[in-house]
């Protein structure tokens, strides 16, 4: 299948009325707002997450056997990509991952990971966008709060965004 058919005739990873018109309409011309896409292998996602950490050498079938798997379970991820529409190439990225509780009579919680932008679109707005798209989606789809981890130098941002410190991050390295 060629890029260009796979991109018409497939949906994405999530339905994309859950796309903010809102947040859409307040990006830059020639800015699209979308959910990932299958061939976004080839508009550099994952060089926009390595901006933010190591991600390794995924071949294009690692990558497809894991949107897929994300594909089954849409109703639980959800990764957003901002786009230069001329260019194809996406220039921010982020995930908002739905977790359902027993507690607050079963509460869902959202939570937000892997918010990236890349190093030369940074101070665009485009990070704060994909955060604004996230918490739509968090409230479209019934979650109670979002939450999310991050350093400290990146706080300022967040306050930005509307979010509040709260708690403390522990982690498990295994
Ligand atoms: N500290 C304080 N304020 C900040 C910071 C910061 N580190 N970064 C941005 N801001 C402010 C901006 O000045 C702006 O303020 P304004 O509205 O008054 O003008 C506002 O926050 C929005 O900034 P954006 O332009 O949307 O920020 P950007 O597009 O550069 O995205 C991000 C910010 C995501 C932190 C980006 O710099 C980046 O990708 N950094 C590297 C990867 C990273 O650290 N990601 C976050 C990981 S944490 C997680 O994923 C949950």
């Amino acid at each position: 299948m060629s890029d260009q058919t796979a991109t018409t005739t497939t949906p994405g990873l999530f339905c994309p009325t859950l796309i903010s018109d809102a947040v859409s309409s307040s990006l830059p011309e020639g800015y699209l707002l979308r959910p990932l896409h299958a061939t976004d292998y080839h508009h550099g996602f994952l060089d926009v997450l390595r901006v933010l950490t190591t991600v390794g050498d995924i071949s294009e079938s690692a990558w497809t056997e894991r949107y897929i798997w994300m594909s089954t379970r849409n109703d639980e991820y959800f990764v957003v990509v901002i786009e230069e529409v001329s260019s194809r190439k996406i220039v921010a990225v982020g995930s908002l991952i739905v977790e359902k509780k027993f507690l607050r009579n079963l509460g869902v919680v959202g939570h937000i990971e892997d918010i990236s932008v890349a190093k030369e679109m940074q101070g665009k707005q485009f990070g704060q966008r994909v955060i604004q798209a996230l918490d739509y989606i968090a409230e479209k789809v019934g979650c109670y709060k979002a939450i999310l981890d991050c350093s400290e130098k990146n706080e300022g941002f967040y306050v930005k965004c509307g979010y509040t410190r709260a708690g403390v991050q522990m982690a498990h390295y295994y």
